[in-house]
């Protein structure tokens, strides 16, 4: 997910009118999703869905599923189809490298799309974006492409399998794209990228150009040496819903070309330790906590920024419960708390005013910290020389 600065979006919200765009989410009620989905014209991820994915691959799905925390899709049916007939599917993700250490929001496409490649045995792409972030912030470009190779370790940290995932720079893998970037050019107007992302005209050109090498890894004739010059295979991509702009337009574009449209499925956002009106923003280093934040930092920020849900008083909250939706600890426990029977003891003694919010906070507090340590152990082992395996163009085993 991206920015925080920059291009903004020249439509504003007037009355409770919501925006989500790759660089501005704006909502002061907090996102409506089910209108989003409305809004977007993508498909709910429903119970009959969920099951189907169970069945296919003969697990559990991961919890984020069945919280509705992965909530919307495009052609997942079909993507589906396509794998129980033989023709299984390669995963694209992506981050736009614009901070040194990602933080917990940025875990979730991540995790979840490592959990997709163990159940499906899938190969990955995972673009990073230093040109982007290069085009919309304030960033040399030799800083961007550094923070992509930074940015790799904590990815590689997530678990993927070395033999099935390429990461890659764009500045660095640019020119195996470019035929697909150019046909892309060619099929999308300056009319159509301004109607998709609703860039005011102040944009630098490099801006308005950037959507098509977004797009061009959805096709897997952009990865010739990886995907065996294989030019038809599927393509699924696990995003937040904000980078669904990117998508609909290459799925518009993908027949013009003679490719498959990219199947997708959509995350909700990650809420701001301050609340769910917006989206995390890695500038901010108080809406967020880093992997790298100390134990301590840890739970500092939970204790001082954290917007609560509970009653202002324990008198308060033992006498009226806590609100949940707005209850930051019990929502980031949502997320990261993968206990089904814990979790809902928490909402019921604690939207009930029988816990308080210190508790809650304390709890978030152990699990973030366990997660951390975890990961710092396993980004640790994350040498040079595993970055650059990850990072060579080479064929991928599948
Ligand atoms: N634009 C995204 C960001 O700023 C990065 C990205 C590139 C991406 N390709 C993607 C995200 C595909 C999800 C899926 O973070």
């Amino acid at each position: 997910m991206s920015g925080d600065q920059g291009e903004k979006a020249n439509k504003q919200t007037s009355g409770g009118e919501q925006v989500v765009t790759p660089w501005d989410v704006q909502a002061d009620e907090g996102v409506d999703y089910d209108k989003l989905i409305v809004q977007f014209g993508s498909s709910k991820i429903d119970d009959d869905l969920v099951k189907r994915m169970e069945r296919v691959t003969g697990q559990k799905v991961h919890h984020w599923l069945r919280k509705e925390i992965f909530f919307s899709h495009r052609d997942l049916g079909e993507m589906l189809d396509l794998y129980e007939a033989g023709k299984p599917f390669y995963l694209y993700t992506g981050r736009g490298p614009s901070s040194g250490s990602l933080h917990f929001g940025h875990l979730v496409p991540f995790v979840f799309t490592k959990w997709l490649q163990d159940a499906f045995n899938a190969p990955l792409v995972i673009q990073l974006t230093d040109d982007e972030k290069f085009l919309w912030k304030d960033l040399t470009l030799e800083e961007a492409n550094m923070l992509a190779y930074e940015n790799a370790k904590d990815i590689i940290a997530v678990g993927f399998d070395p033999k099935k995932t390429f990461i890659f720079s764009d500045v660095d893998y640019i020119g195996h794209m470019y035929p697909n970037i150019l046909g892309i050019q060619k099929k999308v107007t300056l009319n159509q990228v301004r109607g998709i992302f609703g860039m005011n005209d102040s944009a630098n050109i490099g801006q308005f150009s950037f959507p098509a090498i977004q797009a061009a890894p959805s096709f897997s004739s952009s990865f010739p040496i990886p995907l065996r010059g294989d030019d038809d295979i599927p393509c699924l991509i696990p995003c937040a819903i904000d980078q669904d702009p990117y998508f609909r337009m290459t799925r518009d574009v993908a027949p013009k070309l003679g490719f498959r449209k990219p199947a997708l499925i959509h995350s909700k956002f990650f809420p701001a330790l301050q609340g769910a009106q917006t989206k995390m923003s890695a500038s901010d280093a108080t809406s967020s906590i880093y992997l790298t934040d100390t134990a301590e930092q840890i739970r500092h920020k939970i204790k001082h920024y954290a917007v609560s849900g509970g009653g202002d008083t324990a008198e308060e909250q033992a006498a009226n419960g806590a609100n949940l939706e707005k209850d930051i600890p019990y929502q980031w426990l949502r997320f990261f708390l993968d206990d089904d029977a814990k979790l809902d003891q928490v909402a019921e003694e604690y939207g009930a005013g029988r816990m308080m919010t210190q508790e809650v906070k304390d709890m978030l507090g152990d699990v973030l910290i366990g997660i951390v340590a975890k990961f710092q152990a396993d980004r640790a082992k994350v040498s040079d020389d595993v970055v650059k395996e990850f990072m060579s163009v080479r064929p991928l085993e599948f």
